[in-house]
């Protein structure tokens, strides 16, 4: 028999190059990728089209009761070679990147209805092992018992860097300035919230990688993740 696959958890804060590290692990593992982060920014994508957040509000009693038409799911792209987030059935990869959407998310994801909803499709994403899943709760609340847990984080000046050149080839005009406060502003949220906020697990493995390079990053990733698997 087949041994069961691994699960790993990335946690962290905001812009910190969770995906890309979760991401490269996967490929390098053939496990399956979930960007949790993404499904929250299609909560809020859900909420802005039902008009249901205002610029510093929302009424989640009535976001509660739109939960039931919301459907949030990811589906491979043999184009794209991406595996996409769709809401409603429709591909929303890149409108959930927008600014707007980053400025809403947190609001949304504080929501315990809406975290219910969507922590308990992620658990029965990584029922099966074989997954890497970044967010800022999975090794708390989505899988506790994955085998290997990490907390990736870094100097919010040089996340804000980064991020910004992401969002410079599609939005130009974006300053430093407004990433940065965007990223400050997460930060808060996420780690004050009092549904799931964002903690580092008591076993999860801390990395920085302020001043560290993408393929240094994923060696320090890999030789956890193989004495885990030595292990399991
Ligand atoms: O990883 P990201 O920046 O795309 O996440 C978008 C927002 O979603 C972030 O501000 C916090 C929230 N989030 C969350 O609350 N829990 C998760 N597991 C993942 C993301």
């Amino acid at each position: 028999m087949e041994k069961r696959k691994i699960n790993i958890a990335i946690d962290g804060h905001s812009s910190a190059g969770k995906s890309t590290m979760a991401k490269s692990l996967a490929k390098e593992l053939n496990f399956v990728y979930v960007d949790t982060g993404a499904m929250y920014r299609a909560a809020a994508l859900f909420c802005i089209k039902e008009r249901l957040v205002e610029t510093n509000e929302i009424d989640s009693s009535k976001v509660e009761v739109a939960l039931d038409r919301m459907y949030v799911g990811f589906k491979y792209n043999p184009k794209s070679e991406r595996t996409e987030i769709h809401l409603g059935g429709v591909n929303v990869a890149d409108e959930v990147r927008s600014m707007e959407v980053s400025r809403k998310v947190s609001l949304v994801a504080a929501i315990p209805a809406v975290r219910h909803k969507l922590v308990d499709l992620q658990q029965r994403m990584a029922e099966n092992g074989g997954v890497v899943m970044d967010g800022r709760d999975i090794g708390t609340v989505v899988i506790p018992h994955a085998e290997v847990k990490f907390f990736i984080t870094a100097d919010p000046e040089i996340r804000a860097g980064r991020r910004l050149k992401e969002i410079q080839l599609t939005q130009p005009d974006c300053q430093l300035n407004e990433v940065l406060n965007n990223i400050l502003e997460r930060d808060r949220i996420d780690s004050n919230r009092s549904a799931s906020p964002l903690r580092q697990a008591k076993d999860a493995i801390v990395l920085d990688n302020s001043h560290l390079s993408q393929d240094e990053q994923l060696a320090f990733l890999l030789t956890h993740v193989r004495k885990a698997m030595a292990g399991a």
